[in-house]
């Protein structure tokens, strides 16, 4: 099949876009507004964009409260939702009032940014502090009255992971069994029973494609 995005006539019961581009990491969201209100939400619509220097990205349909605050003070938090922490990160999503800090709601705790004046979920195994750099409104968005979607983007400009998670030098993902979202209401754990290892490829001096090896620990 094919579909026209504009009519959206897919024919099915809902849109399988979201579906189709997935999984998708769960930016876990941390901040604080200049009035001192704590606030923690996930955005699927979340990823790391560069690494030389760190970025990392969240949009947001309509001016949520997590925008409002970072424009306001300029940073940010991520935390890593991971699946002992389920419960916490959907609660964290309910539609409350910008004056509820989701850590209360939920019952999780928090600790403050070592580099920045937001808080992180305590118990996740990693975080990321973000300074924020711009948003850009999406085609469609108005400002005034609230509509469209608004990309958030942070510089990171501090790591936290929890030494629990280091094995033999590495961040251990598969300990921490990052959530990540599914299309619909459906998500996935990461842990070892589905991820593998691969080196890069190589060419031989033919310049045909070598047999890819298991990953020998040299990061490429
Ligand atoms: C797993 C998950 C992913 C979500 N991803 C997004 C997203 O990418 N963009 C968005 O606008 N809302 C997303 N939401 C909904 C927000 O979390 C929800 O609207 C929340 O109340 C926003 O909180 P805030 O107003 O405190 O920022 C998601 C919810 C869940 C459970």
């Amino acid at each position: 099949m094919h579909y026209d995005c504009k009519k959206n006539n897919h024919g099915l019961p809902h849109d399988p876009y979201k579906a189709i581009v997935a999984p998708r990491p769960i930016g876990w969201i941390g901040s604080k507004g200049i009035g001192g209100f704590q606030n923690l939400a996930p955005y699927s619509y979340f990823n790391a964009v560069a690494d030389k220097p760190h970025f990392v990205m969240f949009s947001s349909v309509s001016i949520k409260d997590s925008v409002k605050n970072i424009e306001e003070t300029g940073v940010f938090t991520f935390s890593l939702a991971v699946e002992k922490l389920f419960d916490g990160m959907n609660g964290s999503s309910a539609p409350a009032e910008y004056s509820v800090d989701e850590f209360n709601l939920t019952g999780l705790e928090y600790s403050q940014g070592k580099f920045v004046d937001a808080p992180y979920v305590k118990e996740s195994p990693a975080a990321l502090e973000c300074k924020y750099w711009k948003t850009i409104d999406l085609p469609g968005s108005n400002r005034s009255e609230g509509t469209g979607t608004y990309v958030v983007f942070g510089e990171v400009i501090g790591v936290y992971i929890d030494d629990n998670y280091i094995t033999d030098g590495l961040f251990d993902a598969s300990k921490a069994r990052p959530l990540v979202r599914l299309g619909y209401m459906n998500y996935g754990v990461v842990g070892k029973e589905n991820t593998f290892t691969k080196n890069r490829p190589e060419l031989d001096k033919n310049g045909n494609l070598k047999e890819v090896e298991e990953w020998d620990g040299i990061y490429r």
